[in-house]
């Protein structure tokens, strides 16, 4: 006997198949049966939903977020319609430091206030686990403090939090580079490790931040610690930190438009997942797309994610990011599936647990409007009227509108 069957549903599968007349059952929080429909199993759970040919994929996974800032960066958006680059405003002392200062000086409760709607938009449609990175304090006290609101983000919704930290994000004007890194290394991640408040370690290895002894530094660190890594690599120029961070072992590498084929074939040896970021690619207005071609023939898994930070991709919408992917750097439907389900899973080492409609998965799974897939990539800025599963329980959408369950 199940808890709960939903039948007559068309299920994506890993490959991204539409499996008509299927049937999806759950007990507890878990998925314990999927198969093809037959009219005796109705009799075999106590709750039953028809579900139309509907389609139902896995919840939705944003596996690079920046999610946790005060105030935006509006003005410097004005400044590069004017013409500036997002480097020149780095180097001229905006960029990512304006939003260090304003999230220095917000209350822990202030950052919560001004995550929450963001957080809540991104579960509207249909994102049910979303990675927050920190990397907006570049202080102890800051950092820590962005990693208990990533914390605190996952009790007030329900949705899975997993907790990144990016301490080196950028250079801070108290130190140099090298001494920055050190401090990260011996007093900051420490501690936040111990507090149970990291999940994966992240780097921003690029010309304007961290070179690459820097970066092998930090996630040799924290490697030892037996935590995941990852890293921004190879956003604005190619310096190799990719090839370096798949050989130490990342989880995933995010951004790559300037991928060495070396690089990348250390990322297939690995299995690194390339994490794509539409969002900044077109906000920067970049022009040179990731080398996706070349990730195809390598077999490289391709994630995707909004980025959400308010710099580079002042974005909630994972939906925008899948048309995004598929119309500027030519991902297929499949693909755009695949990159915001299994393999953001993978991204975050949770390739076992979401991301995949099967037996013994965790029961987050949306029931769509649609019965055809392409649709999830097709509208663009289009809000659907979707259920969302979340745990085995069908979650009120409507609950989140106050911003907090
Ligand atoms: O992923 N590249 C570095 N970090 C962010 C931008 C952060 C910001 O500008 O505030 C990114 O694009
Ligand atoms: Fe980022």
């Amino acid at each position: 006997m199940w808890d709960k069957l939903w039948y007559n549903a068309s299920l994506v599968d890993e490959s991204g198949t539409q499996l008509t007349n299927h049937a999806i059952a759950v007990n507890d929080s878990k998925i314990a049966w999927v198969g093809p429909m037959e009219e005796k199993l109705i009799g075999n759970a106590r709750k039953t939903h028809d579900c139309h040919q509907r389609v139902i994929t896995p919840g939705l996974i944003d596996c690079h977020t920046h999610l946790v800032y005060a105030g935006n960066r509006a003005n410097e958006f004005t400044m590069r319609l004017q013409g500036l680059t997002y480097a020149e405003i780095a180097q001229a002392g905006g960029g990512i430091k304006s939003t260090v200062k304003m999230t220095r000086l917000a209350s822990e409760d202030e950052l919560l206030q001004q995550a929450l709607p963001r957080l809540c938009a991104m579960i509207k449609q249909g994102v049910t686990t979303v990675e927050v990175k920190s990397g907006y304090g570049l202080n102890a006290c800051t950092e820590l403090k962005m990693l208990r609101v990533a914390k605190k983000l996952e009790n007030a919704t329900g949705m899975r939090i997993k907790k990144t930290f990016l301490g080196a994000h950028a250079i801070p004007d108290e130190m140099d580079a090298d001494s920055y890194i050190d401090y990260l290394c011996d007093d900051v991640l420490p501690h936040a490790y111990e507090q149970e408040l990291v999940d994966a370690v992240d780097i921003f290895s690029e010309s304007i931040a961290f070179n690459l002894a820097q970066t092998e530094k930090l996630l040799t660190k924290a490697v030892a610690l037996g935590l995941a890594i990852k890293c921004h690599a190879e956003q604005l120029s190619d310096i190799g930190a990719s090839g370096l961070a798949a050989s130490l072992g990342a989880l995933s590498c995010d951004h790559l438009e300037y991928i060495s084929d070396e690089s990348l074939q250390k990322m297939a040896m690995h299995d690194t997942v390339a994490v794509l970021l539409p969002g900044a690619y077109y906000f920067l207005k970049e022009t040179t797309p990731p080398p996706i071609t070349k990730m195809r023939k390598y077999g490289i898994k391709m994630a995707l994610a909004t980025d959400c930070n308010p710099g580079s991709s002042p974005t909630t919408s994972l939906s925008l990011m899948m048309n995004m992917a598929c119309t500027l750097f030519g991902l297929t439907v499949t693909e755009a599936y695949q990159a915001v389900t299994l393999n953001a899973a993978k991204a975050l080492g949770l390739s076992k647990d979401i991301g995949q409609l099967k037996a013994g998965f965790h029961a987050d799974f949306i029931l769509w409007p649609f019965t055809d897939i392409a649709e999830l990539c097709y509208g663009f800025g289009v809000d659907y009227d979707k259920q969302l599963i979340v745990g085995g329980t069908l979650f009120s959408l409507d609950s989140i509108d106050s911003g907090i369950k």
